[in-house]
């Protein structure tokens, strides 16, 4: 079990702004994530959650302002930093993002080759093979993603995501095109790192999820931060828990 610093703040978004093809995506967004806990974005449609979510986890530069890793702009770490960083940080893509003209074992191998240079084959393999049977996935392991469907290919990519055992875990949209079963055994997944005091920046619209999931509530409306209330007054206010269940649906 990890220990749990209270208050140690392990990432953070410092009036974070960006901006592609002329247009303001996001605009000087502040947000701390605390170690151990778990914040969920939310908001309406095309407001900008994804795109904070992959400034948090350094996959985009912001134009302005910065994303801290332990207090280090991501940005200017060194390779050897950053490498060390990726290996902490697990990331689903809402589009899942698996390559396309590799088999899913290759996909999942990748992370394992890149971060555990030293493990071997059989090694390799096992972890997978118990990986994947954590996330419900039975299909063959020598196919390609073309060959899954949208939810399959969804708990491959939460598989890689999880496969190196991250303290931190950013997942965009992640129980998307599943079924309840599959829903519910992912959520079970992320209940126990949780409990394991895993850092976990999740994006939504499911509000049973949030509402289960969710230790802080950040509400992305138009690149802006537009309200960050904590997971104890979404639950105890019914106004404000229905507020936001309408921005969400929005
Ligand atoms: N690289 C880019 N170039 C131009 N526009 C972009 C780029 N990335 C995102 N956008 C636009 O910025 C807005 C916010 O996109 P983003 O994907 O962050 O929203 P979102 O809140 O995750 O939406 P959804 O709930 O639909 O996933 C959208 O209008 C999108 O088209
Ligand atoms: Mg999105």
């Amino acid at each position: 079990m990890r220990d749990r610093v209270p208050d140690e703040t392990i990432l953070e978004l410092k009036d974070a702004s960006f901006l592609a093809q002329g247009k303001q995506i996001v605009q000087g967004v502040s947000i701390p994530f605390e170690k151990g806990r778990t914040t969920a974005l939310v908001g309406p449609s095309g407001g900008g959650k994804s795109t904070v979510l992959k400034l948090v986890a350094g996959l985009l530069i912001p134009t302005s302002g910065s994303a801290l890793y332990r207090g280090e702009d991501i940005s200017l770490m060194t390779r050897t930093r950053n490498l060390a960083f990726r290996k902490n940080a697990g990331f689903v893509f809402q589009d899942s993002a698996l390559w396309a003209n590799q088999s899913i074992r290759q996909i999942l191998e990748l992370p394992l080759k890149l971060h555990y240079p030293r493990m071997e084959a059989k090694q390799r393999t096992e972890r997978i093979v118990t990986t994947l049977a954590g996330v419900g996935y039975r299909k063959d392991l020598d196919i390609r993603p073309a060959q899954l469907s949208m939810g399959e290919q969804k708990l491959i990519a939460f598989a890689r995501a999880t496969l190196c055992d991250p303290g931190i875990l950013f997942l965009d949209e992640w129980t998307e095109s599943l079924d309840d079963a599959a829903a519910r055994r992912l959520v079970g997944i992320v209940k126990k790192k949780q409990e394991d005091g895993t850092t976990i920046v999740f994006v939504s619209h499911n509000f049973k999820i949030i509402r289960e999931l969710a230790q802080r509530i950040c509400m992305i409306v138009d690149g802006e931060l537009s309200l960050e209330i904590s997971g104890e007054a979404f639950a105890a206010d019914e106004g404000l828990a229905r507020m936001i269940e309408r921005g969400i649906a929005q």
